[in-house]
C-alpha cells in the first residue's frame, strides 16, 4: 500500500500524474490530504479540474505558525499511518506537509518487532538554493537525508544529493511530474472559456506576476519595493501587469495598507486556466517555484524575484534570470528577458516522470 500526502496547492498539482498512474497500473494507494491549503482555489478546485479522487483522509490542519503546523501534521499522519500500515510515503516538494509526512514516517514501525520504519519517496529531491534562511530548503533537506527513494528530477538535482552523500542505490532521476502535468493538461485547458480572452486582454501583450514566498510578502519594505518595481515596468512597456494573488500576499498588501499601480488584480486561478494565462504571457514575474519551471517549459521568458533559484537548470537554458529584490535589477532582469529569444530546451523531462516514479516503488 502506498500514502499519498499531500497538503499544498503545487503538491496537488505535481502529485496528479502520479495518482493517475497509480489508478492505471492498478497500484493500491491513498491520498492524506493535510489541509495546509484549505480555500477552495488553492484546494478543491484542483481535484475538480484534475479529476482527482477526494483524499481519503483530510487532516485540516490549516494555517499556523510553522512549528505548530509542522506538530499537528505530523500527530494527525502518525495515527493514520498505524492503522492503515502503508510500505511507502510519498511526499512531493518542500512545504511543512513534506517534513512533517517525512519524519512521522520515519519513526512509525508498522511490522512488528522490526526496525525498520516506514520507507519515504521523495519526489523532487535534491533540489537546493543553498539557502537556509528559506523554510524551503530546511524542509528539502531533511525530507532528502531521511528518503529511501529520492526521486531527483534532474542530474543537477542528482549531483547535490551525492555530494551531501547520499547513496548511488536510492537516487533516481526521473525528470520532473511537472511536465507530465502541463503536458496532460494543456490540451485540455484550451478546450476550456478563453481566460485570456475572458480577462480582456490579448497574446504576448501582458505580464503574468505571481508572488508569496514569506522573505518577500511578509516584510514591507521589500514588498512595497518590489511592486513599485513591476508598476514602473508597466509604465515604460504600458502592459498590464496580471496578478492571481496568493492569500498570504493579499493579507500582507492589506496589513501594510500598500496601494497598487498597473495590476490587474484577479483570484487564484485553477490549473487549467492558469495554465492558458501563462502560456500567452510576454513573460513572467514571479518567485514561484513552479512558475519558474513550467514558464520554461511553456517556452515563456521568466524575471525571478529572488536572490536565489533551487531550479539552476532555468538560468542555463536561458529560459530565466535570477533578478534579486533591488527594484534596478528587476526591471533591468525584465529588459534582458524581453530582448532575447525565446528559443531553449526543456530541462526537467519527458513528461513520463509519474509512471516512472511508481514503476520503481511498485515494480509489478
Ligand atoms: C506554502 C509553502 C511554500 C509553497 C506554497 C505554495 C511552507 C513552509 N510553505 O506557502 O513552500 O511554495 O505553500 O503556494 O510549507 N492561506 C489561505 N488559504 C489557504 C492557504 C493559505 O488564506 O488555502 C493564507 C493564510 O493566511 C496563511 C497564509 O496564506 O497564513 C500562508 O499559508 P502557508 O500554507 O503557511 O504558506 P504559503 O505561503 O501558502
Ligand atoms: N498556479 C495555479 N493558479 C494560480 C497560480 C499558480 O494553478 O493562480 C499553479 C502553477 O501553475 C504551478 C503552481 O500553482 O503549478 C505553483 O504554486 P505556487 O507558486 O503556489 O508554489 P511553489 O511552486 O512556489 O511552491
Amino acid at each position: 500500500m502506498l500514502a499519498i500526502v499531500l497538503g499544498t496547492r503545487p503538491e496537488i498539482i505535481k502529485m496528479s500524474p502520479i495518482i493517475r498512474s497509480c489508478q492505471k497500473k492498478g497500484v493500491d494507494f491513498f491520498v492524506l490530504h493535510t489541509g495546509q491549503h484549505y480555500s477552495y482555489e488553492m484546494d478543491r478546485v484542483f481535484f475538480d479540474e484534475l479529476g482527482l479522487p477526494a483524499p481519503e483522509f483530510n487532516l485540516d490542519v490549516g494555517s499556523k505558525s510553522h512549528a505548530e503546523q509542522t506538530g499537528q501534521i505530523m500527530t494527525g499522519i502518525e495515527k493514520i499511518l498505524a492503522q492503515e500500515k502503508p510500505e511507502v510515503v510519498l511526499v512531493q516538494g518542500d512545504t511543512n506537509t513534506v517534513l512533517a509526512g517525512t519524519l512521522a514516517a520515519s519513526k512509525t514501525y508498522i511490522r512488528k518487532g522490526s526496525s525498520q520504519p516506514i520507507d519515504v519517496g521523495h519526489v523532487e529531491a535534491g533540489l537546493r538554493s543553498f539557502d537556509r534562511s528559506m523554510p524551503e530548503e530546511v524542509n528539502r533537506i531533511v525530507a532528502d537525508h531521511l528518503s529511501r527513494y529520492l526521486f531527483a528530477p534532474t542530474k543537477t538535482a542528482q549531483e547535490h544529493l551525492q555530494h551531501e552523500g547520499i547513496p548511488d542505490e536510492k537516487i533516481f532521476v526521473t525528470g520532473n511530474t511537472v511536465v507530465d502535468a502541463v503536458k496532460e493538461n494543456l490540451a485540455l485547458s484550451k478546450k476550456k472559456a478563453d481566460t485570456v480572452k475572458d480577462l480582456g486582454l490579448s497574446k504576448d501583450r501582458y505580464f503574468l506576476v505571481t508572488l508569496h514566498r514569506q522573505e518577500n510578502v511578509d516584510n514591507k519594505k521589500r514588498l512595497k519595493e518590489i511592486l513599485e518595481s513591476l508598476t514602473q515596468i508597466h509604465e515604460t512597456t504600458g502592459m498590464p501587469l496580471v496578478f492571481p494573488i496568493h492569500p498570504r500576499t493579499e493579507k500582507m498588501i492589506a496589513s501594510f495598507s500598500l496601494k497598487l499601480k498597473g495590476f490587474q488584480m484577479i483570484k487564484p486561478l485553477g490549473f487549467l486556466e492558469f495554465l492558458q494565462l501563462e502560456s500567452q504571457a510576454r513573460l513572467a514575474l514571479t518567485d514561484s517555484g513552479g512558475v519558474q519551471e513550467e514558464a520554461c517549459i511553456l517556452n515563456v521568458p521568466c524575471v525571478t524575484i529572488r536572490d536565489s533559484t533551487e531550479r539552476p537548470e532555468t538560468v542555463d537554458v536561458g529560459a530565466n534570470i535570477i533578478a534579486g529584490v533591488e527594484p534596478s535589477a528587476i526591471v533591468n532582469a525584465t529588459e534582458k528577458m524581453l530582448a532575447r529569444s525565446r528559443m531553449w530546451e526543456n530541462p526537467f523531462g519527458d513528461g513520463k516522470a509519474g509512471d516512472r516514479i511508481v514503476s520503481i516503488i511498485n515494480p509489478k
